[in-house]
Order: structure tokens, then sequence, then C-alpha cells
């Protein structure tokens, strides 16, 4: 039998151990504590522990050995408890053996012996168990052979994953979730389970899709992790919205391309620039809205025409079905998605520097995250044209470094006032207030007054004539 007694050699193990040898129970860390040890997949922050026996009274015990004596949480309904220590969170079970309903993953629980807990688990890979009992502390308890299938990066389900996955159908996103993480294959019966289970994904709570979706955008190649969400048939049932920009139409010999496909690679180009989760997502919803805008004219080919507009619309849709944040995350992508287009249309040698002020302005703090979008989206596989679209956003690039070094219109708050405004002219809130102030900032965007006090308060003057207002102070 193997030992990887060294995984071990945290205080922490020693302490579980006395406690179990204490009460009499024998007791094993298992799961993605010793699936990762193996990896040599960074520092654990949580570790799970078996009880064969009580796993809150161990919990318990645990508590009253260690010198701070942390708070054990216990979740009487699933037999679980969980304290913190060491800065991680370490979570007890006894160990279980289980079975589900058709409709709930909530399982029917009784005591079990540890290879029936094993059994119960999602992958093979995630059933490795290492002793913590004095007589063979470190051994590790492979059942399922996790071992080999971790070398030859596998995902693998302990039982019939037909079973497994219907128990839980939250694991065929895990195990898609995994394959993107660890870059693992699924073995060719799990995908099949997974297809054949797929439409049990409904008895699963939005927040942990959610969860999932985002650890596979999290992943270094996103694209993994949903193309196979694409080909186990998940992905229509979770994101319609994407599964409706597959396809590629043609009329009259023009054909469009797919807007699926790209969307992929523009997420993985993304993530090869940037960890930020929203951003991801925006990448992921760039196009969203290209499924129903899609026309064909005679003249002019395929147009997806204010696709930017009804793709934000459809963000605020989307997000709210899974239950996602409807916070300023979900207006930064509907942001992203409406102004994706933008950066283009100044790609042009005449582009005036006011439309230049416009996009820096519309952007404000996000214009940085804005180009590595548009960048990202640059997917030709023609390398002249490949090298000609990051020249022209190069070329963009300096054009926005111009004009806010020169105009300062990030974020910008116009010179003047409303309040001043009010003042100058006697007035009470009131629609000439907004039409002078909103005047101010179309005329300092437009170039023709500076972006300074005077300049505002001179044309401000100009504006409140015309509108027959009389300033009763200069
Ligand atoms: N598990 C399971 N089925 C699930 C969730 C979890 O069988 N739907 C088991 C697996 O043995 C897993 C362990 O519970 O290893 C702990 O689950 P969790 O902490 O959610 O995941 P980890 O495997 O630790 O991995 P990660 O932290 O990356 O999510």
């Amino acid at each position: 039998m193997k030992n990887y007694k060294e995984a071990l050699d945290h205080k922490i193990f020693n302490v579980i151990s006395l406690a179990a040898e204490e009460l009499d129970v024998d007791s094993y860390v298992i799961g993605g504590f010793v699936r990762d040890h193996l990896l040599q997949r960074g520092d654990p922050k949580d570790i799970d522990v078996v009880a064969v026996g009580s796993g809150i009274e161990l919990a318990k015990k645990v508590s009253e050995i260690l010198p701070h004596k942390p708070i054990v949480q216990v979740f009487k309904n699933y037999g679980t408890a969980m304290l913190r220590a060491f800065d991680m969170e370490i979570e007890f079970v006894g160990a279980r053996k289980e079975s589900y309903r058709e409709d709930s993953r909530n399982p029917i629980v009784e005591n079990g012996t540890l290879e029936d807990d094993q059994n119960r688990r999602d992958f093979t890979i995630n059933a490795l168990a290492l002793s913590l009992n004095k007589n063979n502390f470190g051994e590790l308890l492979d059942p399922f052979n996790g071992l080999e299938d971790l070398k030859s990066q596998i995902i693998r389900t302990p039982l019939d994953p037909d079973v497994t996955y219907s128990d839980d159908p939250l694991r065929m996103l895990r195990a898609i979730r995994f394959a993107a993480q660890l870059g693992f294959r699924i073995e060719k019966e799990s995908l099949k389970a997974i297809r054949e289970n797929k439409d049990r994904i409904k008895i699963i709570s939005r927040e942990r899709i959610v969860d999932e979706l985002n650890k596979i955008l999290l992943s270094e190649k996103p694209s993994v992790g949903f193309a196979l969400l694409h080909k186990t048939k998940l992905l229509k049932l979770i994101l319609p919205e994407l599964t409706a920009l597959e396809g590629i139409d043609e009329i009259e010999g023009q054909r469009h391309k797919d807007n699926f496909w790209h969307t992929l690679e523009v997420v993985d180009n993304i993530s090869e620039n940037t960890d930020d989760l929203w951003l991801r997502w925006a990448a992921l919803l760039h196009d969203i809205g290209k499924a129903p805008t899609k026309k064909f004219h005679k003249k002019i080919g395929w147009t997806f025409h204010g696709h930017e507009f009804v793709g934000a619309k459809m963000v605020f849709k989307l997000f709210k079905r899974l239950r996602m944040p409807l916070n300023e995350k979900m207006k930064f992508v509907q942001k992203m998605v409406l102004m994706s287009s933008r950066p283009i249309a100044i790609v042009d040698d005449n582009t005036t520097d006011s439309a230049v002020r416009r996009l820096v302005f519309d952007a404000g703090d996000n214009i940085e995250d804005l180009m590595t979008l548009c960048e990202a989206d640059i997917t030709t596989k023609n390398p002249k044209r490949y090298n000609q679209y990051h020249n022209n956003f190069k070329i963009v690039r300096q054009k926005i470094k111009e004009v806010e070094e020169r105009d300062h219109v990030r974020n910008f708050q116009p010179p003047v006032s409303g309040e001043e405004i009010m003042e100058t002219f006697d007035l009470k809130p009131c629609r000439e207030v907004g039409i002078i102030k909103d005047a101010i900032k179309e005329a300092i965007l437009e170039g023709e007054i500076p972006n300074e006090y005077d300049a505002a308060h001179d044309y401000m003057l100009k504006r409140g004539k015309k509108l027959g207002l009389q300033p009763v102070k200069q």
C-alpha cells in the first residue's frame, strides 16, 4: 500500500488523528485535498474528513483539543460539521451510504463504511483517501484506481456513471469543470451518461450551476469546458442564447461566420490577457444579440444591426434567469456588450477627435477593458488581416491616449455644476438647468470649448441668454 505521510505533515492532521483515537473512530482525509496534493496543485484551503462514526462528534473533539477552540458549525440535516483552523476550512462527515430520490439531490442517508462512502463520491480522483489512523497513518485507500486515473488524466465515476450522475446531476457540470480546470479527459461512458441525464440538470439550483460556470470561465482555456457543455447538450439548457449563435447560413453565395465557435475563441483569447471573471463573461456574451438581429439583404449580405443594444438587454434577462448578481457587475457586462463595436468605428483615418472623446467619456474607467475585449474579438485566420486589425487597435489606443492627455474627459464632470447654473440665473431646479448643463457637456465633447472652467462659464452665460435668462450674478 502506498503511503503519503508527507501530505499530512501539517499539525492539524495530528490533532484530528488524536481526536479520532480518543473517540475510538477511524478517520480519513478525502477528496480535493488528496487529489490536489497528488497533482501538486497549490495550497489547500479546504480539507474534507470522513469519520467512520459521527463527523459532528469528531469536529467537536478536534475543537476541544485546538488551543483557540474554534466554533463548530453543525449542519444537522446533512450530518456534517465545519470548523476553521490555520486559515483552512475543515469539513467533517460521517461515512455514509446514500440513496437518492428521483426529484431531489438530497439523499436518504445511512451510516456506512469508508468504502461505502468512497462509492458515493463523484469521481475516482475525488474518492482517494489518506488514513489518519495511528496504525497506518498516511496510507492511501484507493479502491477504484483513482491514482491510475490521475496519472492518465481521466475523469471516471466509481459506480456506473448513470447512477452517479442521476443521483446528483450537479456532477455533470463538475465533470466538465474538472476536465476544463485540470485538462483531463472525461471517460467515454461518463460522457454518454451525461448526455443521457442532461435533463436532470433542472433539479439543480441556478446558484450552483453558475458557480460551476464561473469556474469553467476562470479556467486557462474556457473553450474546453464550453465545448463539452455543448457536446453533451447541457449548454442549450443552461445558456440557450449562446447555442442560438451556432451555424453558418448561406444565401446567394454569401455566408457569415459561425458566431458560437467564434465566441469561444474570443473567450480563450481574452483569458490570455485577463483573469477578471466579469470581463470573461462579457467576452462570452458579447455577440448574443446576433441571433435575434440576423438579417439578409440582397445588396449588402448579412447584417446584425443593433445587436449590441439587443445583446445588452439580453444580458439583464440572462443574469436574472440564472440568479446572478443584478448589480454593478451586470452593468459592467452590459456596458461592454453595448460598446463592443465602438472602438472599431474609430479606426478610420478621418475620425474626428470628438468621436474619440465620446468613446473615452462613455467608457470611463472601463476603456482599457473595452480595448482588451475588442482585441480578443480578432479571430481571423488570415495573418495579414490579423496584423492589420491589431495595428488598427494600436492606432485607436494611441488616439485615446492623445485625447486623454489633452482633454481629460474620462469620467469628467462638467466644470460648471447645476448649483452654479441655478445661482447664476436665480433658478429653482427646473428643465432649463438640465438643458444648460447638457449643452456644456456636449460643447466640451464636441471640442467647441476646452474642458476648463472659464470657457464653460462663458458658454453657460451664452446658452442661458438663448433661453431668455438673465444672469443675476456674473
Ligand atoms: N463530492 C461529490 N459530489 C458532489 C460534490 C462533492 O461526490 N456533487 C465529493 C467529492 O469527493 C469531492 C468532495 O465531495 O472531492 C469535496 O467536494 P468539494 O469541496 O465541493 O470539491 P473538491 O473536490 O474539494 O474540489 P474544489 O474545491 O475544486 O471544488
